[in-house]
């Protein structure tokens, strides 16, 4: 596996393995990869002849209030896992790449991006696609893969890439969880013990209000009782436990097509975030 951290090089290289014109799968990460990370580039493996994964904690994503400088970065642990898993090329381009000085464009997208996380977290999703959209420009992959653990965050990215003709076949891997259901995520490393007990509150919160809305409880009961189990295990604040259209984001307040129920809460100092399907009759 080459591991590249200036664009001339990675141009290069790229171009290189697009030479047999078969095609480039992109995973893009902030790294501290775990098993859901990991599933992601089995996926693209099966979508590419060729893997590029791309490591950037990007700092346009996180707020005044979020800590930057404390999320995980393990590069070397992450560099042999990638290897070990076939990878062939990791793109690890240092700040000054991706934000040179003078740099002044930001990626808005309305609409999709502006409720949930984008009103809890301001500048959140402008942040992720602007660097979504250069990551796609730099590898210029054929497939991109994202989970839907953040599923706000990959409608966000699919209407960027359709809006701007990027062109680019962005794929949706469903959420991996630990056996018990908790979905994967780099901040579980956050949890204490009792914490992480307490965070299973959180799928199953949303599978309770699934159960109750599919059997034709209101949606607005139905999250109510979703948010006191949340309550009940220590989660303050809730930001929101929203019913929303599956493909606009839009808020519903009857279950009469595709839906997606999404979640987000703090346990502690850890905000964790999770989503699921939900069916008309
Ligand atoms: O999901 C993530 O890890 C990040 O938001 C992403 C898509 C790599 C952009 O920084």
């Amino acid at each position: 596996m080459q591991t590249l951290s200036d664009l001339p090089a990675l141009r290069a290289a790229v171009a290189g393995l697009k030479a047999d014109g078969k095609p480039l799968a992109l995973v893009p990460t902030m790294g501290a990869l775990h098993d859901g990370h990991m599933a992601l580039v089995q996926e693209a493996k099966r979508h590419g002849r060729h893997v590029v994964v791309s490591i950037f904690v990007n700092p346009k994503q996180f707020g005044p209030a979020e800590d930057l400088d404390a999320y995980p970065r393990r590069e070397a642990k992450d560099a042999a896992m990638l290897a070990a898993a076939g990878v062939d090329l990791l793109w690890l381009p240092p700040v000054e790449v991706m934000y040179p000085t003078g740099f002044a464009t930001n990626v808005s997208v309305s609409g999709v991006s502006e409720g949930l996380d984008g009103a809890a977290r301001p500048g959140h999703f402008d942040g992720v696609a602007t660097v979504v959209t250069k990551l796609f420009n730099q590898v210029r992959p054929d497939v991109a893969i994202f989970g839907e653990k953040d599923y706000q965050q990959l409608a966000v990215i699919r209407q960027a890439n359709s809006d701007l003709d990027i062109g680019i076949d962005i794929i949706g891997l469903p959420t991996q969880r630990a056996e018990d259901g908790l979905a994967l995520s780099s901040r579980n490393a956050y949890l204490s013990e009792a914490e992480r007990k307490a965070a299973l509150a959180l799928p199953r919160a949303l599978g309770e209000a699934k159960r109750l809305m599919e059997k034709g409880e209101s949606v607005e009961s139905a999250t109510a009782k979703a948010m006191i189990i949340l309550e009940n295990h220590g989660f303050w604040p809730i930001d929101y436990v929203t019913l929303c259209d599956a493909v606009t984001l839009e808020p519903m307040t009857v279950l009469d097509r595709p839906a997606r129920l999404l979640g987000a809460a703090k346990l502690g100092k850890t905000r964790l975030i999770d989503n699921i399907a939900v069916e008309p009759k």
